[in-house]
């Protein structure tokens, strides 16, 4: 997919570059992103919206893969940037995204984080809670600023892989329940409080979704919930943002539809809706990260030992594993992988790929097709760009990996691998603990 191929030397090929070339010049582990194929996601959600005649913005939820070239892409495409936190609103800003189209989501921002983002002028907060509501307020007045938000409200509607329910929302940490009052009262409350506009409501239904219908059952709570704040209380939403959660295809077990499919499937949704209840057609956000990012990532990695157990299992260990990858250990995630050196050769043993961590959980993939592999050889494993270098950690002090941008045969780092002074850089050794010399 994407500009990966198979070239006449046998390698695997992204972005016009040989990967074996890749793992020469920058080392592995490595995470590759197809630059092209971002930019193809991109502007799919964006032609997608643009087909369908509504005001929108499509904010690039940065939790997938945040780190300043993304950043500049993202704004490159014309999207929008949700942030979560003081250190991707850091990475945004000093990216150079403009200010006004970063929207800062989060169950516990912190003073700290509401203030940087106050100074910063950012365009919108998602708001979550009434305590927050009220933080932000004062804050906000503090500065003498007037600051936009969402609601961000939790429609009754959980959104799993395959299936939908529409009961347990009380149950979740995020945002003010529609079904017992607290999203009424939350505008309620917002509507006094004089150094907020509330632009509309936010709804996240939940992630890796591969039908429509629990996006067009929020619609419809969304809407029906718009539509008696204007009767009630007089306020008209200017903006509903819908969230992320469009799925991908990790493995052929995954059958995502078009991000034009899930787009259509929300503003038809929006229109019928609206227009029904003669309401202005309001803008509409989306906040897609792992359908951006997530299948122009590829991981390479070394093959070092191996473990045969005749009869059982035989284990293959490459030179990364949960430290660059959490999510098989995290959420028994599948992923699909090859050997990049020998991309031509076929399958001739069943393995199971384990990384280097001294813990037993920490295994990529279990009992997939591969050529005999030897130490030495490079094994990519597949779409890994959404919630990898993102969920990345330096258990058993392992470096971080350095993230290459490809694109046109051209290869450039967007983040340098970890060194070891970057691994005890914040370690102090206590004065008392020093040893006379
Ligand atoms: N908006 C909100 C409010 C969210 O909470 C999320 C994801 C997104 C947008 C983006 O969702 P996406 O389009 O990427 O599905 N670490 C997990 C995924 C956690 C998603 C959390 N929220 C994983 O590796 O699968």
């Amino acid at each position: 997919h994407g500009t990966s191929k198979i070239n006449d030397k046998g390698h695997l090929e992204i972005g016009g570059c040989d990967v074996t070339d890749l793992a020469a010049e920058f080392g592995t582990p490595l995470y590759i992103v197809d630059e092209a194929l971002v930019r193809q996601r991109a502007r799919e959600y964006v032609e997608a919206f643009k087909a369908s005649g509504l005001r929108f913005q499509v904010a690039y939820a940065s939790k997938a893969f945040c780190v300043m070239a993304m950043c500049v892409i993202a704004e490159e495409e014309g999207m929008s940037l949700d942030v979560v936190s003081d250190g991707e609103l850091y990475t945004a800003l000093q990216a150079g995204f403009p200010v006004e189209r970063i929207h800062f989501h989060g169950n516990n921002k912190t003073p700290e984080e509401i203030n940087m983002a106050l100074d910063a002028n950012i365009g919108c907060f998602v708001v979550d809670n009434f305590v927050e509501l009220h933080l932000l307020n004062a804050l906000a007045a503090d500065k003498g600023k007037k600051v936009k938000i969402l609601l961000r409200i939790t429609p009754g509607v959980e959104a799993h892989t395959h299936e939908y329910i529409s009961t347990g929302q009380q149950d979740s940490k995020f945002g003010f329940d529609l079904g017992n009052g607290s999203a009424y009262r939350a505008i309620e409350e917002g509507m006094k409080l004089s150094n907020l506009e509330i632009l509309g409501v936010h709804s996240h239904i939940g992630s890796q979704i591969f039908e429509v219908e629990g996006f067009r059952m929020a619609v419809d709570k969304v809407a029906d919930f718009a539509v008696k704040i204007k009767h009630e209380l007089g306020l008209t939403f200017k903006v509903i943002n819908l969230g992320g959660g469009f799925g991908i295809r990790y493995t052929a077990e995954d059958s995502p539809l078009p991000i034009a499919e899930y787009v259509k499937a929300i503003t038809d949704a929006i229109i019928s809706n609206f227009t029904n209840a003669s309401y202005p057609l309001p803008e509409i956000w989306v906040e897609p990260g792992r359908s951006i990012v997530g299948d122009a990532g590829t991981t390479l990695y070394t093959v070092g030992t191996n473990k045969d157990i005749p009869g059982v299992r035989k284990y293959i260990a490459v030179d990364g594993g949960m430290t660059d990858n959490p999510r098989p250990a995290l959420y028994e995630s599948k992923y699909e992988a090859v050997l990049a050196n020998r991309a031509n050769e076929a399958a001739e043993e069943t393995v199971s790929i384990a990384g280097k961590c001294c813990e037993s959980g920490d295994m990529l993939i279990w009992d997939l097709e591969l050529p005999k592999a030897k130490s030495g050889d490079l094994l990519a494993v597949f779409c890994t760009g959404a919630y990898n270098y993102a969920m990345a950690n330096n258990y058993n002090r392992i470096r971080r990996p350095a993230v290459v941008f490809v694109k046109d045969g051209q290869a450039d780092l967007a983040v340098k691998r970890e060194s070891y002074q970057d691994i005890v850089g914040n370690d102090v050794i206590p004065a008392r603990m020093k040893k006379p010399s």
